[in-house]
Formats: structure tokens, C-alpha cells, sequence
């Protein structure tokens, strides 16, 4: 592993809808998040502390992407878009902890647990999981009854032991395994929180069912090719960009892309998935140009 701390992180060039969308993400995360009037003072400093560190808001994008390819206008998808953020920043938190990954350093800056101890950064992360389920039934958010219903079954669903969790209990079990385990390992844990993005975004979009179909095979293409980035960039990213330690991934011993396959392979069936998510993309009528785009970042990104 690295010897330096990388102290900051370079922001990574991103698509141009990260710029269009960014302003109106973070609005409507400060929107929900409880201030220190009406909660303890340093609960509510540890949950802004770790939704306002950096992080690139693919999953927020990617719901407002769904929701503008379905309905031509990305704006009913915000509620939901800040969903899922937090739910992707209560998980990096519990991540980051001594008894998961034990991190001291996440997008270039001390984890949760290093400023305000373990028991408030597995609570700040508590509070952000259910807060995220708030936020959808909020009348505020202005989902009806039934598409709210349809998106905290497809959010939890997403989140727990059929999805992220149960893909973070695979991943800290260790028990080394093929490409395949490895796949569904990434499905879980990070593929089925990308899939819920899309299909929360889409369902704010009033999607119909080939909609949906296809804006999730995009998403299962999308995943798989981050996550095999993710892999290759333990391996030869730049921890100024990465904001992390280069090398994490072989001192937990974890099996990888890169460790079964190559770095060679590993980039072409990064390609390959990517390429998969593409083309599902036909089955929108309208134009896909900022999810190809997104695609293209996920395969060529640097952090
Ligand atoms: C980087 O995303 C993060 C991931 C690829 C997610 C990894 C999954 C976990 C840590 C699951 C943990 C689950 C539990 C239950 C503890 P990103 O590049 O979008 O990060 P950013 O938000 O910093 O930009
Ligand atoms: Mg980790």
C-alpha cells in the first residue's frame, strides 16, 4: 500500500450533465438533511460532514438521467435522486469503519470514524439510511402513494440482504473465488444500488415496463464496468484523483479483476459490459446522449 496520505482529492473531469445537474443535487441534499437546530449538534455535523465531502454524485445523475430519458424532464426525479445518495453515503461510512474496511482516508479526507468517533459515524450512517426512506414517502417529495410504495420496495430491496448488504457480507467473508463469484459479489454490493438509481429515476419519470427494461440492463452494464474500473484503479490509479490509497484491494486480500484476469483483461471486459449497457439503450425512443456519455466517463475515469 502507499505510503502517503493523499491530503485532498483532484476533482475528476466529468460529463457535462454533472455540471447541469450538480447545483439542483446538492440543493435538494442541504434540503433534507437536519440542521443542528433540530437535532444534536454533532449528529447532524457528522451526516453533513460525510454528504458534503466530495463525492461525485454518479448515482443522483444517473436517476435524473432515467427520469429525463422517460419523461423529458429530470426535476420529479430529485426526491428520489438524494435517496439514494444517502443510502451510497451511509454505506461508505460503515465501510470505512475499523470493523469493515477500517479507513482512515475516503475522497481524500479523514472518515467519519477518524473525526467524530465510531459510535456517531454508525449512527450519522443510520440516520442517513432512514432518512433516505423519509425523504421518498415525504409528501414534500410529491410521489403518489403508489410510486413512493414501488420505489422504498425497490430502494430496501436494493439496499439490504438481497442487494448491497449481502454483497458487503460476501465481500468481508473473503472467500476467494472465480470471476463469477466476483461478479455477483459486485452485482450486490455496488450493481443493485446503480439499478435502483435508474429505476427510482425512471419511476419518477412515469416510465412504462420496456422503459424500465432497458434503463436497467444499462444500469447492470454501467455497474459491472465501474466496478471493474474501481478494480483497476486500486491497481494503477493516481491517489490524488482516486482520493484513496492505491493497493487497498490486495492488503484486505481481496480477490479482483485485475488479480484473476489482468490489468489487460480486466479493461476489456470492463469495455464489454459497457458496451452491454449501450446497446439496451435502444429501447428508449428518445436521445441517450448524456448516459452514453456517462458510460464513456465510467470507462475512461480517472477518480
Ligand atoms: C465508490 O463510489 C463506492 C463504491 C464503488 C461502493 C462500494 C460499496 C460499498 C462500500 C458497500 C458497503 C456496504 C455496506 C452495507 C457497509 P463512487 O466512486 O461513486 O464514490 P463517490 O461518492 O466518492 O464519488
Ligand atoms: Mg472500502
Amino acid at each position: 500500500m502507499d505510503a502517503g496520505v493523499p491530503s485532498g482529492q483532484e476533482r475528476p473531469a466529468l460529463p457535462r450533465c454533472f455540471d447541469e445537474f450538480g447545483p439542483h443535487v446538492e440543493g435538494e441534499l442541504a434540503r433534507w438533511l437536519p440542521s443542528e437546530e433540530e437535532v444534536e449538534p454533532t449528529l447532524a455535523r457528522a451526516m453533513h460532514y460525510s454528504v458534503f465531502s466530495g463525492g461525485k454524485r454518479v448515482r443522483p445523475v444517473l436517476a435524473l438521467l432515467a427520469c429525463r430519458a422517460v419523461s423529458g424532464c429530470f426535476r420529479p426525479a430529485l426526491a428520489a435522486a438524494c435517496a439514494v445518495e444517502l443510502i451510497h453515503t451511509y454505506s461508505l461510512i460503515h465501510d470505512d469503519l475499523p470493523c469493515m474496511d477500517d479507513d482512515d482516508v475516503r475522497r481524500g479526507k479523514p472518515t467519519s470514524h477518524q473525526v467524530f468517533g465510531e459510535a456517531l459515524a454508525v449512527l450519522a450512517g443510520d440516520a442517513l439510511l432512514t432518512l433516505a426512506f423519509e425523504v421518498i414517502t415525504d409528501e414534500g417529495s410529491g410521489y403518489r402513494a403508489d410510486t413512493a410504495a414501488s420505489m422504498v420496495r425497490e430502494l430496501s430491496r436494493a439496499s439490504g440482504a438481497r442487494g448491497m448488504v449481502g454483497g458487503q457480507v460476501l465481500d468481508i467473508d473473503g472467500a476467494g473465488g472465480d470471476l463469477e463469484r466476483i461478479e455477483s459479489l459486485h452485482s450486490m454490493k455496488t450493481g443493485a444500488l446503480f439499478s435502483a438509481s435508474v429505476r427510482l429515476g425512471a419511476l419518477a419519470g412515469d416510465a412504462d415496463q420496456l422503459q424500465l427494461e432497458s434503463l436497467t440492463e444499462y444500469a447492470r452494464g454501467f455497474g459491472l464496468a465501474f466496478q471493474i474500473t474501481d478494480d483497476i484503479l486500486d491497481v494503477v490509479g493516481d491517489p490524488r484523483k482516486t482520493g484513496r490509497y492505491r493497493g487497498s484491494d490486495e492488503e484486505h486480500g481481496r480477490k479482483t479483476y485485475p488479480s484473476l484476469v489482468g490489468l489487460d483483461e480486466s479493461g476489456r471486459l470492463a469495455r464489454e459490459a459497457a458496451e452491454g449497457g449501450l446497446d439496451a439503450l435502444s429501447g428508449l425512443s428518445g436521445s441517450c446522449r448524456d448516459l452514453e456519455e456517462l458510460m464513456e466517463f465510467v470507462l475512461h475515469r480517472e477518480g
